[in-house]
């Protein structure tokens, strides 16, 4: 695809390899017990799906809806649950698998909610994560790739619920440049 306003910033073989090392990662990390990832919709279903395949055992997937983001690149600061999960994480290990940390709004607000589930542990991984705009605490403990302040999209990652399906994650130029 060939879009003037996009500029490749982490190219598709970039991330898979990426992903395979958290892959591995995680499994190490939890060699057993039962492993709750949950993906948090829209934006992180191309991360879920490629992460849990690279994982080196038995998983859990579940999602969960959450909205934060209008249209478009600026938060309304206002969270609400859209979809809840299907399965219970009493006891379990859980891994919440997102997008990208920006604010750090939705994820701060997610870990008090899943938090109140009484499960064995909480960590975070995120594809993406812009360390200068946090307003919020979070930690996310695997990390695939941490970024200046730019919108993206691509791999999941939307501007007005268009550009999820590029393979790579690509940089939304503010306006095109003059044709010419
Ligand atoms: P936070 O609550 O500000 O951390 O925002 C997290 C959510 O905002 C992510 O799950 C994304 O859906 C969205 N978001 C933040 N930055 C970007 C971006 O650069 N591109 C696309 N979506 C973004
Ligand atoms: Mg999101």
């Amino acid at each position: 695809m060939t879009d003037p306003k996009l500029r490749v910033l982490i190219s598709a073989e970039r991330i898979h390899a990426r992903i395979r090392e958290l892959g591995e990662q995680i499994s190490r990390d939890y060699p057993e017990g039962r492993l709750h990832m949950i993906c948090i919709l829209k934006g992180a279903c191309f991360f879920l799906t490629d992460l849990a395949r690279a994982m080196k055992r038995d998983v859990y997937v579940d999602f969960m809806g959450i909205s934060t983001y209008g249209k478009g690149k600026t938060t309304s600061g206002e969270v609400k649950v859209t979809k809840d999960l299907d399965i219970s994480l009493e006891g379990s290990d859980v891994l919440i698998v997102e997008d990208i940390v920006d604010s750090g709004v939705t994820l701060n607000y997610l870990m008090h909610v899943l938090e109140q589930r009484r499960p064995k542990s909480i960590r975070i991984a995120a594809l993406l994560d812009k360390p200068e705009r946090r307003l919020r605490p979070v930690h996310a403990s695997y990390v695939g790739f941490q970024i200046p302040d730019e919108f993206v999209v691509g791999y999941g990652l939307d501007y007005a619920e268009q550009y999820r399906n590029l393979d790579d994650i690509c940089v939304l130029e503010s306006s095109a440049p003059a044709a010419g």
